[in-house]
């Protein structure tokens, strides 16, 4: 996608120079800086600090520690230290672990001279899947909108809802449940978007804005607790939001907040798609509920917010009083009966276990 005019990608890496390079986003929107990831231990900081973040380039960028990892020693030990390293930085994005064990099903039995080369080309290749994935979703989607326009009257925006930022920053280009917008935008549909602003951490506020502005998408930020009242006024069409994890039957785990914003969807009969790369299905789990582990932030994230000083520096000031406690669960799970249907890169599919298994039957183990 693009920023100032330029094209980008939120991850490249050089095998040559053994040099990996993302944008850090704990940054944006107020500063655009790139960071350079020289081993496994700074892509394991990089992905905790949430310098990268979003579920598939978590994945993408995990991917890419494992190769760094193979340069500095390829051996066997090295391969599980640095997989279990990773592993730990973040526990609930399902596409991390999805890296890691095709990463270590392709380097394992090789010797260990050739597993940098090989790690390198690895990663690059999930890098380029990741992208052909996302914009699969963001064709398939784009359906979704056609349909909805063509109810509209003519000249009229088909108004969309998302949450947090699953858009081109959280994965290494054009995003899952911004791509259908992408592509609506490209096809000269009218569209404009409602941006929750996503407490604690503000990716809807500071990313998504920040990239719908980059590319001239009509949007308005939204606090957190807005989006039930416009959907109970008709101003919302449609709801997309990404996915951390799904599960074989179809229950969704996203951004904390999601579940809330799946119920008053329900209540109001607005269409709720969850826009899900088939590395963010976890075909071995059925319970969302029982069986996602959600990560639990710093209370820090709660009681403090982020803001831009009059010095152009970013400030941290305290929100809640002293002594007061906070919690910060950082996903929550929507069933999938409030989910209408999930926007995968084989097509708009029910959230459903029976529509999940014909989709993916290769996922499927007998
Ligand atoms: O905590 P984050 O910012 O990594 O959470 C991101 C989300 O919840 C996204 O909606 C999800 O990863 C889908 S990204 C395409």
């Amino acid at each position: 996608m693009r920023v100032d005019g330029k094209a980008f990608t939120t991850i490249w890496a050089d095998k040559a120079t053994a040099s990996v390079t993302v944008i850090d986003q704990t940054r944006l929107p107020h500063h655009f800086e790139l960071i350079s990831i020289a081993d496994v231990e700074a892509a394991g900081r990089a992905i905790k600090t949430m310098q990268v973040r979003g579920a598939p380039l978590i994945g993408i960028t995990a991917a890419y520690g494992v190769a760094l990892a193979m340069r500095a020693d390829p051996s066997d030990d090295n391969l599980e230290r640095a997989c279990g390293l990773l592993k730990a930085t973040r526990p609930t994005a399902v596409n991390l672990q999805w890296a890691l064990d095709s990463m270590r099903r392709r380097l394992a039995p090789m010797p260990p001279p050739e597993r940098f080369d090989a790690a390198f080309n690895q990663a690059a290749q999930m890098a380029r899947d990741d992208i052909a994935l996302c914009e699969a979703i963001g064709r398939h989607g784009l359906g979704l909108i056609k349909e909805i326009a063509a109810r509209k009257p003519r000249g009229a925006s088909v108004n969309i809802l998302t949450h947090c930022n699953a858009g081109w920053l959280a994965t290494v280009d054009w995003g899952t449940a911004t791509a259908p917008i992408y592509k609506a935008q490209e096809a000269g549909l009218e569209i404009h978007v409602f941006v929750d602003e996503t407490r604690p951490r503000n990716q809807g506020a500071a990313l998504t804005a920040w990239e719908l502005g980059q590319h001239g998408v009509p949007h308005t930020v939204i606090v957190d607790n807005a989006g039930g009242h416009l959907m109970q006024h008709c101003e919302i069409d449609l709801v997309i939001v990404g996915t951390d994890r799904t599960t074989a039957t179809g229950d969704v785990c996203n951004k904390i907040g999601t579940y809330l914003k799946a119920l008053a969807a329900s209540d109001n009969h607005v269409p709720f798609y969850v826009a899900a790369p088939s590395p963010s299905i976890d075909f071995s789990i059925s319970d969302g509920l029982a069986e996602i582990p959600i990560e639990i932030r710093a209370q820090e994230e709660v009681s403090h917010i982020l803001g831009l000083g009059a010095d152009g520096d970013i400030h941290k000031v305290r929100l809640i009083p002293q002594g007061s406690g906070a919690l910060n669960p950082a996903f929550d799970v929507t069933p999938a009966r409030l989910v209408t249907g999930l926007i995968t890169e084989r097509g708009v599919i029910a959230a459903s276990r029976e529509a999940l298994a014909k989709a993916f039957p290769e996922r499927i183990r007998a």
